[in-house]
């Protein structure tokens, strides 16, 4: 990157972008041409929002899903149905007749696959399952695989032969990336060809393609992140659960649980973020050992308080 910083006074040249796709594709086992560049997995998203969708169209959603879609669909003047996930022990599932059933007269479904908020799998890359999708809708079904580091399944290999199944990723996650911006979409060349006519070949800055290349030339960084964030996230929800809270089980970098008191505002007092993207749910991202310990002291802490206020 330092290198290529020094020539920030002039537009990058197109074979960095080449090469970022060459890359991209080889890492995914697709054609350079199936990849379209972005800037981060929003800038994916909200090219297919914008993009390929009108006002007044009929947008199908898991509840709760990825927060973003919701707001590019209200931005775009969609018409959002959601299907509410159901609660299945330890997990979360999507409410599969439902799904089908609404998807008919879509325009566009957005599936977070595994799910965010919930951590859990959806689709997982089933052939079977997809083609239900994709041949019921005459839409779009854009597949979030945001997470694909953590859980190890992807539909990539299918979106030659759907030219309406789109692929969403980043290098936010895995590849520690987030403030690059850097991510992409996996589609049919035919999409990825219309995209581009809509976009400028520098839409990702230098710094940021550079670094995305390096990263993709480097790979078994991510994996180990992964296999890392994987081993804590198992400690966090041991610790999670001994401090009484309802945990379900994640393939993803971070875990759901369910509390029906007030976490957000003292945790942060304390140093630690969390969000809390469902009414009497609670969202923690898994950081290092370290931070997962910190994290667990301070909910003990917040919990011991309200404990005793209540008494
Ligand atoms: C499901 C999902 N998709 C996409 C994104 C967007 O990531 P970014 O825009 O940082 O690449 C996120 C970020 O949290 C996410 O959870």
């Amino acid at each position: 990157m330092k290198k290529y910083l020094v020539q920030g006074n002039r537009y990058q040249h197109p074979d960095l972008t080449k090469r970022f796709k060459e890359l991209a594709a080889e890492y995914n086992r697709v054609e350079p041409e199936e990849i379209f560049p972005t800037p981060g997995g929003d800038g994916a998203i909200r090219s297919v929002f914008l993009n390929l969708s009108m006002p007044g169209d009929r947008v199908v959603l898991n509840h709760p899903s990825y927060s973003m879609y919701s707001v590019y669909s209200s931005f775009r003047g969609l018409n959002q149905v959601r299907v509410p996930l159901k609660e299945e022990g330890d997990w979360w599932k999507e409410d599969w007749e439902k799904l089908v059933k609404e998807v008919r007269d879509a325009r566009l479904v957005a599936i977070d696959d595994p799910n965010n908020p919930t951590g859990s799998p959806m689709i997982m890359g089933d052939e079977g399952r997809l083609r239900e999708l994709v041949e019921t809708t005459k839409g779009i079904v854009l597949l979030d695989e945001a997470y694909y580091e953590f859980s190890g399944y992807t539909a990539s290999r299918l979106v030659s032969k759907y030219p309406n199944l789109m692929i969403v990723r980043t290098m936010s996650k895995a590849f520690s990336l987030a403030s690059f911006r850097v991510g992409y979409l996996i589609a049919n060349r035919d999409v990825v060809k219309a995209l581009e006519k809509g976009s400028t070949p520098f839409d990702v800055a230098l710094p940021s393609l550079v670094a995305g290349i390096t990263a993709l030339e480097n790979p078994g960084y991510a994996r180990r992140i992964a296999q890392e964030i994987s081993e804590n996230r198992e400690e966090l929800y041991r610790g999670l659960v001994s401090l009484g809270m309802k945990t379900y089980r994640s393939i993803t970098n971070f875990l759901l649980f369910r509390h029906s008191g007030e976490l957000v505002e003292p945790l942060m007092k304390r140093g630690v973020a969390i969000r809390n993207p469902v009414r009497g749910f609670y969202r923690v991202s898994v950081g290092t050992r370290e931070q997962c310990r910190i994290f667990l002291d301070k909910l003990g802490e917040v919990l011991e308080n309200s404990n005793t206020e209540q008494g």
